[in-house]
């Protein structure tokens, strides 16, 4: 497998090819990143291009740094050079509250987050905490109400009672109260079973669809996610070695030798 992933790395995407495919509005990119933890380094000049509403997934081996792309941009790693900007203003060392509040972008978390003896309304309303006016929060969690029967039948009861299909949507649900536009989303998948996998993506499908939301996902089971997504990049060693439509990553042979199954 190694072995293959370094063949696979050969001719890396160049920023350029990266651009081709967010041509329109974009709204996220990243320039030459270093970045990691502590002093240890996990990006390598990592770039990456999304348009306004569209869909981008990360897919890759374990350890290739998928998720040290969303905490870099969300802010929980080091940078030690390179970019990150938001509709070409400059957000590298903006803190994770200032980027939510004032730049729009949501960190949906891999691990459960939702607090079980809360209820449905309350971990919504958790979503807003660092909005300065509680009644917005309010109206927003009203329209997620509106929108999501599945979590107004239960809104007054612990969420603890919730399926896991429903807690990851109360768990997306809460990102959404700060009426973000970035939403970062990391295994959105994992531990779910098959039938709420498919709501996940419905839903996601949706915020991109009729809600305009850019969305950068991390996803385990790269089929769903490039079915997903309109563009991915395959992650090896901190380095995106293929790039491309999420159609064309599922044809490529590269693709499903590795990491398809095929
Ligand atoms: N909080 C952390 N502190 C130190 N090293 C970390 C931390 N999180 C991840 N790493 C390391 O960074 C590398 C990339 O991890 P990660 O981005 O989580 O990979 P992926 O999401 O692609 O599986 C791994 O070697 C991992 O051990
Ligand atoms: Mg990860």
């Amino acid at each position: 497998m190694a072995t293959d992933q370094y063949e696979v790395l050969g001719d890396s995407p160049g920023p350029e090819e990266l651009e081709n495919l967010s041509p329109n509005d974009l709204h996220l990119r990243i320039k030459k990143l270093n970045a990691g933890y502590g002093k240890m380094a996990i990006l390598h000049d990592f770039d990456l291009f999304v348009s306004k509403a569209q869909s981008l997934c990360l897919v890759g081996p374990n350890g290739a740094g998928k998720s040290t792309i969303l905490h870099s941009i969300y802010g929980f790693t080091n940078i030690f050079s390179g970019q990150i900007e938001i509709e070409g203003k400059e957000i590298t060392s903006m803190t994770p509250a200032e980027k939510l509040k004032s730049v729009g972008i949501a960190y949906i978390l891999q691990d459960n987050s939702v607090f079980p003896d809360m209820t449905v309304e309350e971990n919504l309303l958790m979503g807003g905490y660092i909005k300065d006016k509680t009644e917005e929060s309010y109206e927003e969690a009203e329209k997620i109400f509106e929108k999501y029967d599945r979590l107004r039948n239960r809104r007054n009861q612990a969420a603890k009672v919730l399926s896991g299909g429903e807690r990851r949507l109360l768990e997306i649900s809460r990102a959404l109260v700060m009426k973000p536009s970035v939403l970062l989303v990391d295994e959105p998948s994992i531990g779910l079973e098959p039938r709420y996998i498919e709501m996940v993506f419905e839903i996601l499908n949706d915020l991109q669809k009729s809600e305009k939301k850019t969305i950068i996902i991390v996803e385990q089971n790269a089929k769903k996610g490039l079915e997903f997504a309109d563009i991915g990049y395959v992650l090896v060693s901190g380095q995106t070695a293929i790039a491309g439509s999420g159609d064309e990553l599922l044809e490529n042979p590269d693709v499903g030798r590795l990491f398809l199954g095929g």
